[in-house]
């Protein structure tokens, strides 16, 4: 179902009940035309996060390696949209989907099917819901909607896939929650993006509870030149050149073959700024650091941080008194 004409009240509601999400949120989906609405415009901008976050999988060297895809909480069905444009569908025999929303179940269904016919799509019977074998599991934007309980079932779910590809929103607080997800998670599971080790997060450390892990998509040129987006920036009060993430994407440790980062660093956030030189934020094995990189001391990178056309995983070469002297883009890892 696509919208001829956009209804903003709808859109205004819809964010009003996003932000107040406080968890144990009721089903606020009334017909087809909100999940429409929602799809034109927050669907729309989770979609280029989650291009985004695909990518630095795959930058990291990760593979779909599950036959069959659930998409829990699935609203529109934008998670399994975007991931059906990166991997195709011949590497999938299923793909299902589970919202406790009937609407949206059905909305996300046809909205697959219509861009993706070839492949079978069923709507989860929730009491089937308990192990997901030969599965990956999509999750997106929904840890704030969740009671405690609800996400404690959610992680013992997750926890019987073969892999979790999990996005939320970038804000500390969402990538906060994200994180208790992959302690959690932990013990039966290998963090494979954005983390470079499989140690406990540094971000727990009393000392670093002011971060938080994050990202930054793009927003594709054509939202700059589009009456309705600048319309929808407008009244949402939303600015559409920020487009903050937090992901985890995890293997069960049973996988064979999982990617292996070490020695690797991950830069995190946005890298600050300064007339010649630029601070990173850099997490890897030995915890989070703040580096200096000079400009006259490695150009090349400090050009391909400063554009952050090249992903966040790097390779620092030399490092000298938090000081960054060389070090490589992990781009090519992509496969
Ligand atoms: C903000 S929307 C995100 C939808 C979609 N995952 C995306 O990224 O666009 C949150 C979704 O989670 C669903 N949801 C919230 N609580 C849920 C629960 N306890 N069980 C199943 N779905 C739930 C809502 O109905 C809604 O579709």
């Amino acid at each position: 179902m696509n919208i001829d004409t956009v209804d903003w009240n709808t859109l205004e509601r819809l964010r009003s009940e996003f932000l107040a999400a406080k968890g144990n949120t009721g089903v606020y989906w009334k017909s087809p035309s909100d999940l429409a609405h929602y799809q034109r415009f927050f669907a729309a901008r989770i979609g280029w996060k989650w291009d985004a976050a695909l990518l630095q999988a795959r930058q990291a060297g990760w593979q779909l390696q599950s036959r069959r895809l659930l998409d829990w909480g699935c609203g529109s069905g934008i998670a399994t949209l975007r991931f059906l444009d990166t991997f195709g569908t011949d590497c999938l025999d299923e793909v299902v989907l589970w919202d406790h929303s009937t609407l949206a179940c059905e909305f996300a269904r046809n909205a697959i099917l219509e861009r993706h016919p070839q492949i079978a799509v069923s709507i989860a019977n929730p009491s089937s819901l308990d192990s997901l074998d030969d599965t990956i599991c999509l999750i997106s934007h929904v840890l704030n909607e969740l009671s405690l309980d609800a996400r404690a079932e959610l992680t013992e779910l997750a926890c019987s896939a073969k892999q979790v590809f999990w996005v939320e929103p970038g804000s500390h607080l969402s990538s906060r929650l994200l994180l208790n997800q992959r302690e959690a998670m932990l013990e039966r599971f290998h963090p494979i993006a954005p983390c470079v080790c499989a140690k406990a997060c540094p971000m727990r450390n009393d000392d670093n509870l002011r971060h938080w892990c994050h990202f930054f998509a793009k927003t594709p040129m054509e939202a700059f030149m589009d009456g309705d987006w600048a319309q929808f920036a407008k009244i949402m009060e939303i600015d559409l050149r920020s487009l903050p993430y937090s992901f985890i994407c995890m293997d069960a440790q049973s996988l064979a073959s999982v990617p292996k980062l070490d020695g690797h660093s991950r830069v995190l956030g946005r890298p600050r700024q300064f007339k010649g030189y630029s601070k990173v934020f850099s997490c890897d094995a030995n915890g989070l650091s703040d580096y200096e990189l000079q400009k006259r001391d490695d150009k090349p990178l400090w050009k391909s941080i400063k554009k952050g056309k090249d992903g966040s995983l790097y390779q620092w070469t030399d490092i000298d008194s938090g000081r960054i002297r060389s070090g490589n883009s992990a781009k090519e890892k992509c496969s």
